[in-house]
């Protein structure tokens, strides 16, 4: 049995919408970094025929059904049982496809001896879920062309970030991310925008990371979110992934802000929110999300490691 580890990660420049072309290609660069705290880890055997169990129930998941058979198709895949455990809500907009994806690839790769570098990996690993290319590397994580595979930009020790997630709803999202990025792409009248306007939010997160420049990585990360979800709340039909817990954990991150804690949010296809500050404001910033009511939890992450093979 191989077993590998995994955790998300969470993007501060966003990607939501694909190129129309094949290999699961964003529209636009996007960038991330990774968690420590949540995982993912997943366990691959040899079996009489696939099965794939998540979370300890068997489940048909065409998603990696069709990943392990895009595998096959390059290299000698003998059958196998997948067994994936995330110690975190799945599906809820905590990025478990990005999570789960990396793990895989990963188990896969040691278990069938596959031979391939952390780059190949990725690469493979965003035909799975394109975030999920990230979740290879730690740190400060960005994936852009032209190859698309994610490349580690700065290590975590060059500026460790912590994040506090408020979990303000536990049911799975009402549309996958790559439904809902289709939806946007095919009817928001913001999509070509958002598009257009990705790159000058990647160099001018980039430049904020490289001069650890809070305040510039807290407006442009808060701008591609919201960005982000005006075009979903433009589709039609409309994305509406937040709850009005998700606001107000908004509003007082930026209430934090304004009075000088180093603080600010990001928010995914899902109604929870990513408090992002220095270490030293992680206290406040969790005392402050804690208190507001319909927030179920709270979990503290540091900048965690990329995907590897534990024993
Ligand atoms: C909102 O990577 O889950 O979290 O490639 O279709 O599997 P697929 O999409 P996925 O989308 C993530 C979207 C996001 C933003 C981000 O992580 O960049």
């Amino acid at each position: 049995m191989t077993r590998a580890i995994a955790h998300p990660n969470i993007a501060l420049v966003k990607y939501w919408g694909k190129q129309e072309k094949p290999g699961n290609l964003p529209a636009t660069p996007n960038l991330s970094i990774t968690l420590d705290s949540l995982t993912t880890q997943t366990s691959i055997e040899d079996y009489e025929c696939d099965e794939i169990w998540l979370n300890n129930t068997q489940v048909q998941d065409t998603k990696i059904s069709t990943f392990v058979d895009t595998l096959r198709k390059d290299f000698d895949i003998s059958p196998i049982k997948i067994d994936s455990e995330n110690n975190f809500p799945t599906s809820a907009g905590l990025a478990s496809s990005a999570s789960g994806f990396a793990a895989l690839m990963t188990a896969i790769n040691q278990h069938a001896n596959l031979g391939m570098d952390a780059e190949l990996m990725s690469q493979w690993a965003r035909q799975g879920s394109a975030s999920a290319a990230r979740s290879m590397f730690g740190g400060f994580v960005a994936l852009l062309p032209p190859m698309w595979c994610a490349q580690n930009i700065a290590p975590s020790s060059h500026w460790p970030l912590n994040t506090v997630v408020a979990i303000t709803s536990k049911h799975v999202k009402a549309v996958a991310s790559s439904q809902g990025m289709e939806q946007s792409r095919l009817t928001s009248p913001f999509y070509k925008t958002w598009v257009s306007s990705s790159g000058d939010d990647f160099a001018n997160a980039t430049h904020a990371i490289a001069n650890k420049d809070f305040e510039q990585l807290a407006v442009v990360a808060e701008l591609s979110c919201l960005k982000m979800h005006s075009v979903m709340l433009t589709s039609h039909p409309t994305l509406a992934y937040w709850n009005s817990a998700t606001i107000e954990c908004m509003q007082v991150i930026r209430q934090l802000r304004d009075q000088g804690t180093a603080v600010f949010f990001t928010v995914d296809a899902g109604p929870q929110v990513k408090a992002i500050c220095l270490p030293s404001a992680r206290k406040t910033v969790q005392g402050a999300l804690d208190k507001i009511p319909n927030v179920l939890e709270t979990i503290c992450c540091a900048m965690g490691e990329g995907a590897r093979i534990i024993p």
